[in-house]
C-alpha cells in the first residue's frame, strides 16, 4: 500500500495494474466519478513552472468533486520570506488532504514526505524523477498498444541526462522485460548509469547518436526537450540544442503504427509538420494524464497516511550539489544501499 508517490516504483505491480484499470474506466465513464473526492482538498505547490502537471492535477480534483488550493511560483508565498520547505509542508498539511509538489531540488518531494501528515505526490523534483508523467506515459502506451508492454522497440531521444521524465520511465520499464531500448543522445547527455542498471537486467539497451540508426525499427519514439534550466553553463546548452529534430523526412522511414510520444513542452525537437501525423500522440498523451491522475488521487486518498519517522542517520553528506539536502537547512542525511552501493535516499546519487 502506498502512502506517498515519490517514485513510480513506490507502487507494486498489482497496485499499478489496478490504477491503470481505474484510469481506463475513468477515461470511458468520467461522470461516474464526479463525487469520489467530494470535500477533499488538493494543495498544488509548484515552486517551478508547469502547465500540464499543475492544471491536470487541479482539473482531476475538480472533476472528482474536490477543491483546489496552491501556488504557481513562490513570489506571493512566505517562501519568498525565507520559509523552509519543511515548515511550508508542515503548515500546508493542515489545510489540505493531499499535497502535489514540484521543486527544482532533487529529492525535494521525498523531503516533503518526511514532514507531511498527508500524502505527498512528486510532480517533478529537479532533474531527478517525475512519476506521474511516467504514469501518463505507461497509460498512453497501454491504451494505444492494447496493454502490450513487452516485445517493443522503444527509442528515447534528446536530453537523457537531465530529463526526469526519462529517468522515471526507465525505472518503471525495469519492471517489464523483453523490450529493446535505443538511447539516442549526444555523449554529453547520456542516461546516468544509475537508471540503466535495473532496466538492462531484462531488456536490451542500444546506445546511439542518430535517430536514423533505428527509426525504421521503432514501435515508440519518445522525444524530449533539452532541459535548458538544468545547465550550469548556457554555452553548453546552446551546443546541445537543435541536434535532434523529428521531421517528415525521418518519419518517412518509420513504421506506419509508430507511436510518437513527448512529455511536452516541446521546442524544436519535433517539427510542427508532424503534429497532424496520426502517429503523433503527444497531445492525446497529455489528455490521458488527466485520467490517470484522477485514478491516482482516488487511490492515494483511500489510505490514511502514516507519517514516516525521521531517521537519525549517520550518512555522509550527499555530494550532489542539486540535492535538496544541500539546498535546504536541517534535513537529515539519509542513505540506503542499492546494488551494493551507498546512495542518498533523496536524490539517489552515490555517497562516497
Ligand atoms: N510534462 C510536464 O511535466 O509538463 P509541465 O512542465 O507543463 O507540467
Amino acid at each position: 500500500m502506498f502512502h506517498d508517490l515519490i517514485d513510480f516504483n513506490d507502487l507494486n505491480h498489482s497496485e499499478w495494474e489496478n490504477l491503470f484499470e481505474l484510469g481506463l474506466d475513468i477515461c470511458d465513464n468520467p461522470s461516474k466519478y464526479k463525487d469520489y473526492c467530494k470535500d477533499k482538498i488538493i494543495a498544488t505547490l509548484f515552486y517551478e513552472p508547469s502547465t500540464r502537471t499543475n492544471f491536470s492535477f487541479q482539473s482531476a480534483m475538480l472533476k472528482l468533486g474536490g477543491k483546489v488550493i496552491g501556488f504557481s511560483g513562490t513570489d506571493a508565498t512566505s517562501v519568498s520570506k525565507g520559509e523552509s520547505l519543511k515548515d511550508t509542508i508542515k503548515i500546508v498539511a493542515n489545510y489540505a488532504d493531499v499535497i502535489v509538489i514540484r521543486h527544482s531540488s532533487e529529492g525535494a518531494a521525498y523531503a516533503a514526505s518526511l514532514y507531511s501528515k498527508i500524502p505527498v505526490i512528486n510532480a517533478g523534483d529537479g532533474g531527478h524523477l517525475h512519476p506521474t508523467q511516467t504514469m501518463t506515459d505507461l497509460f498512453t502506451i497501454g491504451r494505444l498498444k492494447n496493454k502490450k508492454m513487452t516485445g517493443l522497440e522503444i527509442g528515447i531521444c534528446g536530453d537523457l541526462l537531465y530529463g526526469r521524465t526519462v529517468h522515471s520511465l526507465l525505472k518503471a520499464f525495469s519492471l517489464y522485460s523483453g523490450n529493446i531500448f535505443y538511447f539516442i543522445s549526444t555523449p554529453s547527455l547520456r542516461v546516468p548509469e544509475y537508471f540503466m542498471a535495473g532496466l538492462g537486467k531484462n531488456n536490451k539497451i542500444i546506445i546511439t547518436d542518430k535517430i536514423e540508426d533505428c527509426i525504421e525499427k521503432l514501435d515508440i519514439i519518445y522525444m524530449t526537450r533539452i532541459q535548458r534550466e538544468r545547465f550550469a553553463d548556457p554555452e553548453e546548452y546552446k551546443k546541445q540544442t537543435g541536434i535532434y529534430i523529428l521531421d517528415k523526412e525521418k518519419l518517412s522511414k518509420a513504421k506506419k503504427d509508430l507511436t510518437i510520444l513527448h512529455p511536452l513542452p516541446k521546442n524544436d525537437e519535433i517539427a510542427s509538420e508532424i503534429d497532424d501525423d496520426p502517429r503523433a500522440q503527444y497531445f492525446n498523451q497529455a489528455e490521458f494524464g488527466l485520467y490517470i491522475r484522477m485514478a491516482l488521487l482516488i487511490k492515494i486518498l483511500e489510505n490514511p497516511k502514516i507519517t514516516p519517522k525521521i531517521i537519525n542517520s549517520e550518512a555522509n553528506k550527499c555530494p550532489n550539489k542539486n540535492c535538496v539536502t544541500n539546498k535546504e537547512k536541517n534535513l537529515p542525511n539519509i542513505s540506503k544501499t542499492n546494488s551494493g552501493e551507498l546512495i542518498c535516499v533523496y536524490c539517489e546519487h552515490k555517497i562516497y
